[in-house]
């Protein structure tokens, strides 16, 4: 086998992905029991993390031991059957901020957890809009039909609607709530029955598995229940849309499963559905230094990356940040000395690590698809392409729009010189976004309230100088193009810049947004910018 047979093999096998939903879903659920069925735990009910999330602000590092495996790092490596699986760290809750939007884009799909009770969430239509932006696919888990939900039909119509893509049901459950005791394999035509233990849920699921015509899937079901079962899979038969993995990849269509991560009814066809659906890392736009549009080959091209996340003082003993970095193409070596293509300059690639089996690990070798953290003493910023020729940049990676505002100050003036230090870091670091207005005031934005604990308690940490937070009542913003001298603004929204000097419009409501929309026909307002 030659080296690049060998590197084939290996992007063959991973599966990059991030979970995205709206707190409280099931996310965190849902991952612990791929580390279940993984064999990575032997007992669900352990992952860290769920209650007591609220930490103070004030303990950064208690703050990411608390809140365990998730959250100590921006990825996790382990095995499931025979793949490669990484996945992602996307935060909700308060420790959603813009690096969550910034570590979808490292992705190559993404598995949307829905509440059977409450449909598409707010947080998850965000999250989707992004996939879309970045043409990540999406595969669709409705969780929690343990619990009487909606109805599976109206659940996936309003897919359909809000997030204007097709579905498909690749199963369907057979009951729900306290009756939910299965689901058909569609393409199968086999039901799988579960059975409900004390023990369900913190081990594997026993399951059954039966011909969809069979006496046996008959004897569990009334008469009633069997008809109406096999109306609802006719249904969508002739009803529904249809599926191709091809469709699936272009972002037309979601394949839906029905599930509940609590009780592990419905967990295992859908992680065995998952890792045959996924796709593994493949090409990723590129521009050359001179513009021209090129695409780099996770296989045939040598090794390359890009930063996705900066995280300072993972390590309290170190000032260096840690640079999160997603292979694209090639096959990375400790030690592999790189350029970056912002600064020109070599660098080498040291002291390597992931998340390994529940563990920090150094990283000997990492392939296309993998997430390595580097320590970062000020060589990279987010979004730095790395490569050995250093002569192009991946997709740059989006900015999105804040919704939260606040003006923060040193309390001692004396401070200002380390104040604007400490903000000019992380500034640079992506943590926090700085907007001008027209005489010259800064305020701070940030699409996360963590986001200006994290600037605070660094701030004071780091640089010590304590500040004084005041927040404004501006709730969203955009971008503007066009004629900025033509703009009409209405009287409560304000026109600022950001730190590119893109003019930007900040409002008190939603409806004031529209309303300033309405009235500047000629004008192009954008949530994400890229
Ligand atoms: P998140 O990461 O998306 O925020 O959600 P998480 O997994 O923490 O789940 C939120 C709550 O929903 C948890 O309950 C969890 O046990 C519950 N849950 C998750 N999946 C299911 C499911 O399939 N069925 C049912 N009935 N509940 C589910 P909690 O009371 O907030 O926490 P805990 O005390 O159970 O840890």
């Amino acid at each position: 086998m030659t080296e690049k047979d060998l590197l084939k093999k290996e992007v063959e096998k991973r599966r990059t992905f991030a979970i995205i939903s709206h707190p409280d879903a099931g996310k965190t659920t849902l991952t612990e029991k791929l580390l279940l069925y993984s064999g990575m735990l032997t007992t669900a009910g352990m992952v860290k993390g769920r209650k007591g999330r609220k930490a103070a602000a004030s303990d950064w590092m208690a703050m990411e031991q608390e809140r365990g495996i998730s959250i100590t790092s921006s990825a996790m490596q382990f095995s499931y059957k025979d793949v490669i699986i990484n996945v992602l760290d996307t935060p909700g809750h308060e420790d959603f901020s813009e690096d969550t939007y910034r570590t979808l884009t490292a992705a190559d799909c993404a598995i949307m957890v829905i509440d059977a009770s409450k449909g598409v969430e707010k947080q998850t239509l965000k999250l989707f809009e992004v996939c879309r932006l970045r043409e990540i696919p999406v595969l669709t888990f409705i969780n929690k039909m343990d619990l009487y939900g909606r109805n599976p039909i109206d659940l996936m119509s309003e897919v359909e609607n809000v997030l204007k893509i097709d579905s498909y049901a690749m199963n369907w459950p057979i009951g729900s709530g306290k009756e939910f005791q299965g689901i058909v394999d569609r393409r199968k035509k086999q039901c799988q029955f579960f059975l409900r233990t004390p023990k369900s849920g913190s081990q594997k699921t026993d399951i059954f598995t039966y011909p969809l015509d069979s006496a046996e899937t008959k004897s569990k079901l009334s008469e009633m229940e069997y008809k109406e079962l096999l109306e609802e899979i006719e249904l969508l038969e002739l009803a529904g849309n249809s599926f191709s993995i091809k469709d699936f990849l272009a972002g037309k269509v979601t394949p839906v499963f029905f599930a509940s991560a609590l009780i592990n009814f419905g967990v295992e066809f859908f992680f065995d559905a998952f890792i045959h659906l996924a796709p593994c890392p493949h090409k990723r736009k590129a521009n050359l230094i001179d513009g021209m549009e090129i695409e780099i080959d996770p296989v045939k091209d040598p090794f390359s990356g890009y930063v996705f996340k900066l995280q300072a003082n993972m390590d309290k003993r170190h000032r260096d940040s840690t640079a999160f970095i997603r292979i694209c193409s090639g096959r990375f070596e400790k030690d592999l000395v790189v350029k970056n293509t912002r600064l020109k300059k070599q660098i080498r690639l040291s002291r390597p690590h992931g998340m390994l089996a529940g563990q920090r690990t150094t990283i000997e070798i990492g392939y296309p698809g993998d997430i390595i953290g580097v320590i970062n003493p000020s060589f990279f910023s987010i979004g730095d392409t790395i490569s050995l020729s250093g002569n192009f940049n991946f997709k740059p990676l989006p900015q999105f729009q804040p919704e939260l505002f606040a003006r923060i100050q040193p309390k001692d003036v004396g401070k200002r010189k380390a104040f604007d230090k400490g903000v000019h870091q992380l500034i640079e670091e992506g943590a926090i976004q700085m907007l001008k207005t027209d005489q010259g005031d800064l305020i701070f934005a940030a699409v996360g309230q963590l986001q200006f604990e994290v600037m605070q308690y660094r701030l004071k940490d780091e640089y010590k100088v304590e500040t004084i937070f005041t927040p404004l009542s501006y709730k969203c913003s955009a971008w503007i193009l066009g004629d900025i001298k033509t703009f009409k603004k209405s009287t409560t929204s304000r026109l600022v810049k950001d730190r590119h000097d893109h003019p930007m419009v900040i409002f008190d409501s939603t409806f004031d947004k529209q309303y300033t929309i309405d009235k500047n026909p000629d004008h192009r307002f954008v949530d994400v910018l890229f």
